[in-house]
Parts: structure tokens; sequence; C-alpha cells
């Protein structure tokens, strides 16, 4: 690997057994609300990459003290009114999860603060979470109605009933946060099914929160006190292990401590749906419940994936396009217009570097058709910057003719920094092959 450039070649056979880094969803959650406890967090397992040290540095900023003491980083909570007003502009980087949550833990403080990121962030959507949250007194301006940078006054909230217009963890996490603040109760209808980590992990801190069909709902009023957190490994960045191994014949994976937050598990289930073999082991579960995947590559067939399956699998809908290139018959995925507004629009990503690969690929404004087996040639892979655009097509290199260049490959370390690394050692056969 050069600095911009990765080089991706064909391999022929993939049987690896893979730990995979910490939860990047869990990451950034475990870091706030520590810093919003009374005491000592300990956090094992934090996913070390640029997104969740984004979370980090903006927490230091706000007077939070965090350690790293060996395998363990500590948080020195400073309680919920304990934040010091920042000095300057808070910068989240790359990091929708960092800006989207602050933005509701600072709508109530009692000063200033302006939130900032990098180009991608910068484009991205904020009106979504600044309106619910105008609506709780929160004073909040956004560039253009809508992008960051995110400014926002000292005001007091009051409660909010909300019905979610898109099912976004972001969105809900912050409404959800900023309830720890408001006077009076906030409840959350509509489409909360969104990933779930802010309603499993805020219990962990002591938290009430009440969840019932079809609402959500928070008191006002509440202490968090530190906890123990032990991240599991990030079910999305297993997701590549297992698309690589599900298309490469003869493929077997298995990897250890991967979250199975039911939230998260969409696309082993549309690998199951294409044919795949994947048997999932749980182990320990507290407050997530986590374990070993294994899976056996089968050919695989076509599926469709519905609106409402998406929010399992937002972010391995690149792969789902990968691996409906290696499978017979139609794939279809619908009701996915939020790829639009991630760290790029990844469906354009997607069909851009499908066509360099020479597949073929129907877009639609909220997903995409294709009809495989397809063969991929190796090309240059645009990424956008986008880390998961980035690693889906290094995956796809693995079955392409020829070789593939991912640009600007450093993109990776926002979720994942050791991907290269991890690449290399499979391709130089130096993985403990499953004993399964
Ligand atoms: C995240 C939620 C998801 C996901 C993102 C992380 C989170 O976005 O795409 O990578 O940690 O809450 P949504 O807000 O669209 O659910």
């Amino acid at each position: 690997m050069t600095m911009s450039q990765a080089r991706i070649l064909p391999l022929r056979t993939f049987d690896a057994q893979l730990a995979i880094p910490g939860d990047k969803s869990l990451s950034h959650r475990a870091l706030l609300f520590g810093a919003l406890s009374e005491g000592l967090t300990e956090i094992t397992g934090l996913l070390a990459s640029a997104d969740v040290l984004s979370t980090w540095a903006c927490l230091s900023a706000l007077g939070v003290k965090i350690e790293q003491m060996g395998e363990t980083v500590l948080v020195h909570g400073v309680g919920l009114g304990g934040f010091l007003s920042p000095s300057a502009p808070l910068d989240c980087g790359n990091s929708g999860t960092t800006l989207r949550l602050l933005m509701g833990i600072l709508a109530g403080q009692n000063f200033e603060a302006c939130l900032v990121g990098d180009a991608s962030l910068t484009r991205r959507p904020m009106k979504r979470v600044a309106e619910p949250l105008r609506q709780m007194g929160a004073k909040i301006a956004l560039r253009e109605g809508n992008f960051p940078p995110v400014q926002i006054q000292p005001a007091t909230l009051k409660g909010l009933d909300y019905a979610l217009p898109v099912a976004s963890a972001q969105l809900k996490s912050a409404l959800i946060l900023a309830g720890l603040f408001a006077q009076e109760r906030v409840t959350l209808r509509g489409e909360i099914g969104s990933r779930d980590h802010t309603e499993r992990l805020l219990p962990h801190f002591g938290v009430n929160l009440h969840k019932s069909d079809g609402f959500l709902q928070i008191e006002p009023g509440q202490t968090l006190h530190a906890a123990q957190v032990q991240v599991p490994g990030d079910p999305s960045t297993a997701a590549f292990w297992l698309a690589a191994a599900a298309m490469i014949p003869g493929g077997r994976v298995e990897i250890e401590r991967v979250s199975l937050n039911p939230t998260r598990l969409g696309f082993i289930n549309v690998l199951k749906r294409m044919g795949a073999v994947v048997v999932e082991e749980m182990t320990v579960g507290n407050p997530e419940p986590l374990g070993i995947v294994r899976l056996q590559q089968v050919p695989l067939q076509g599926t469709r994936v519905y609106a409402h399956e998406i929010p399992d699998l937002v972010d391995e809908v690149p792969l789902i396009a990968i691996l409906a290139t290696q499978a017979t018959g139609i794939t279809e995925v619908r009701g996915a217009g939020e790829l639009r507004v991630k760290e790029s629009d990844r469906l354009e990503a997607i069909a851009l570097n499908l066509r360099a690969m020479g597949a073929q690929i129907t877009l639609f404004e909220d997903g995409f058709a294709i009809e495989g087996p397809q063969a991929l040639y190796g090309a240059e892979i645009e990424p956008f910057h986008d880390h998961r655009i980035a690693m889906a097509f290094a995956i796809a290199g693995l079955v392409a003719t020829g070789e593939t260049r991912i640009l600007n490959p450093e993109c990776v370390s926002i979720s994942y920094p050791e991907f290269f690394d991890v690449l290399s050692s499979i391709h130089n056969g130096a993985m403990t092959p499953c004993v399964f």
C-alpha cells in the first residue's frame, strides 16, 4: 500500500479465524455516557479509530478527563452539569454520530457551543435533529438552514412528544440525550426501530428509559452513574470478512466477540437468505449480546431487501451490492435513500465504482438492482473519502480479475484502521484457519 493507493489482488482461498475491533456506535456512547456520569467509567475494547477519537477530543475540549491505562480507557465523569464552556469550535471530524449526539447533549447547556466537521460532515443534514430540539426550546442555527457549522446558544429545554420521521439512531439518540437535560418528559414515536445501543447502554449507567410498543420515554431529573463497559466487536466491520468468505469458493471465516445486537443483524440475515451458511453462537450478553459468527461459502442467490430491513443493515448496503454481482439472479435493494446522505452519496459511489469494474447496475433514487452473476474486473476505485466504500470495493477486488486500486485508502481509519493490514495477512496466508 502506498499513501494514496491500495492495490488489491484476487484471493483464491479464504479460511481464517479473526478478531475485530470494537463497535463504533457503542464506543462513542460509552465515552459520552461516561462523561455525563458521576464517577469513573472503565471501558475495555474501545474502538481506536478516527471517528471515536473525534468524540474523545470534543469531550476533552468540554473539560472531561479521559485516559488510557493499558487496555482500559478511563473516563472521569463530570455529571450532567459539569461540562466547561469550550474555548473553540468542537471539531467532529468525519463523524455524524459525534456531531448529532453532541447536538442533543449541548442543546440544554448554559454556555454557547459551535460544532464543526470536515468537508463530508459539513454537507450532511442536521435540520432533522435541530427541528425537534427547537421544539424543546433549543436555540440552534445551521448553515443554510440544514448544515454544519452548528451554532448552539444557551437554553432551558422543555419536554417533547415527537414522531421520528426517519429511522436514524443518531437522531433518536440526540433526542433521548436532550431528554436528560429537559425539565419535562420526552416521548419519541414513529421511526424508533433503528439500532438501539443508546436504549441498552443508558440503563447500564442507571438511567430509567421506558420502551413500549411504538414509543420511547425518558423522564427528567435523572443521574448517570459510572459503569464498566466491555465493547464487543463491530458487526459492520465483521461484515467485510463475512462478505469475502461468502464469495470465495470454499471460503470459511470465524469471527470472535461480535456484537449480536438484533438491530445490527440485518446483513447476516440477508447473507442467510442468499444461501450462505452462517451460524451465530451467543456467549455473554450485557449490555449487548455478543458471540462468535461462523460462515461457510455456498453459491449465492439474489434476494430482495425491503425498506423495513434497511435500518438493521444501513452501513452494509455497499457490501450487498458487491455480493449481488456474485449471486445468481436479481438482487434488489429499495428504501435505502438514507445512503445518499452518509459520508458520501453511497448509492452513487456504489454505481460508479461497480461500473468501473465492468458490472451493470440499475440505480434508483432509493436503491439499486443488480443481476448476477457478473464478472468484476480490477479498476481504479474512487471511495470519495468514505471508509465503507473503500473497504467494500477492496473486498470486491478479492473476487475481480486483475488488480484493483483503491484511491485514498487512508479513509479506512474512520472505522477500521487495521483493515489493509488484516487483508495483507490474509493474502500472505498468515491467518489461523477455521476448525469447524
Ligand atoms: C450510527 C447510526 C447509523 C449508522 C452510523 C452510526 C450511530 O446512522 O449509519 O454509522 O452510531 O447511531 P443512522 O443515524 O442513519 O441510523
